[in-house]
């Protein structure tokens, strides 16, 4: 079977899924440089932090190789600029901008490396960038095994769990895999999983039209439910586990994730049920000591007053429409990483680690 991707990368050439068009259309288009990449990740064509901060950098990368560069200096005053704009598109993924200093820093190295020449530093830029998206699908691959691990372990006697999930953490939303929707892969694949759930995510209903898209493709036994059903779900289906993604985990282990994340893990400590994060190092903001520091991205109120250009909403009332919300770390039982699962109060461990 084809696996789903977001991202296409072929010879220099970026397209990416638009994933507004999701699941009713299948269309791939074409993304030209930096300008085009701050557009499709802020109105959402590509979403989720991982993939995010890959466009960002390839739709960098088809920028700078058509331009003609006499120096390194100049060279690197534009690709800080342009990686800067590109993290200014969607501010609480931290990904993007990881990834940004991670290259600017790969920049000024260069640039005063007299070995190495302008023709010579671009392409150094070109496979930094390119590493990136295998570097992105074996994380994911590690995460999931080592979250399937992690909670057949702590489902005693119990071989075949029952997962709840928000958002959507999968292909779509990475370079292919998925982080929590990864761990859900995994464990269907070692045949432990006995059902996902996945709720609708309003108001851009990423878990109705993509996750539950990724699983039925996929063919993993699941069941879509509205975002107001968690309470009850929990109460009557015998969840095993929650696992959900990241946009950005604070250094104490507090967690940005998708609105609504923290009712559920409210929701989840009310009765028992373990709450996980799955999210690769690249979404560990270890300049933050704690989620207050994380600015929370508000979206345009029409996505919650209209579906298809269709208005649902009473005409006139006001509306709130922050994207994401910070779950706390007492309520994370533990942060699932591509080098193992940590308590949120262990994961200081992981802040001289390097990620690439
Ligand atoms: O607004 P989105 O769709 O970009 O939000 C996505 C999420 O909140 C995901 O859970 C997160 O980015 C992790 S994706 C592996």
């Amino acid at each position: 079977m084809t696996t789903l991707q977001a991202i296409r990368w072929e010879n220099g050439k970026l397209e990416i899924l638009d994933q507004i068009l999701l699941p009713a259309i299948s269309r791939y288009i074409p993304v030209r440089g930096v300008e085009d990449g701050w557009k499709v990740i802020n109105n959402m064509q590509v979403r989720g932090a991982p993939a995010i901060a890959i466009v960002g950098c390839l739709s960098l990368a088809t920028e700078i190789k058509n331009e003609e560069y006499t120096d390194k200096k100049s060279l690197r005053q534009d690709v800080e600029g342009k990686l800067n704009y590109l993290a200014s598109a969607r501010p609480t993924a931290v990904n993007m901008k990881i990834a940004a200093d991670e290259l600017i820093q790969l920049a000024n190295k260069l640039t005063k490396d007299d070995s190495v020449n302008v023709t010579e530093m671009k392409e150094r830029f070109f496979e930094a960038i390119e590493a990136m998206l295998e570097k992105d699908i074996a994380d994911n691959k590690a995460i999931g095994d080592f979250g399937a691990q992690e909670i057949l372990k702590n489902v005693s006697g119990d071989h075949s769990v029952r997962i709840l999930t928000h958002c959507n953490t999968g292909s779509l939303a990475t370079a292919g895999y998925g982080t929590a929707l990864g761990v859900i892969r995994s464990l269907h694949k070692k045949n432990s999983l006995e059902h996902a759930y996945c709720s609708e995510t309003r108001p851009y209903n990423q878990g109705a039209r993509l996750t539950a898209y990724e699983l039925v493709y996929e063919k993993i036994p699941a069941t879509l439910i509205c975002d107001d059903m968690v309470a009850a779900l929990m109460k009557s289906r015998n969840i095993s586990a929650v696992v959900v993604g990241a946009d950005r985990v604070a250094a104490n282990g507090d967690t940005a994730n998708k609105i609504g994340t923290y009712q559920i893990a409210i929701v989840a400590k009310y009765h028992n049920v373990p709450f996980y994060v799955a999210a690769p190092r690249t979404s560990i903001d270890f300049s933050i000591p704690n989620g207050d520091h994380i600015v929370i991205e508000e979206r345009p109120e029409r996505e919650m007053t209209h579906i298809n250009n269709q208005r649902i909403a009473a005409p006139g009332i006001q509306c709130w429409n922050p994207a994401f919300d910070v779950t706390p770390a007492s309520l994370i039982k533990g942060i699932i990483t591509e080098v193992g699962v940590y308590r949120p109060e262990d994961l200081i461990q992981l802040k001289n680690c390097e990620t690439s």
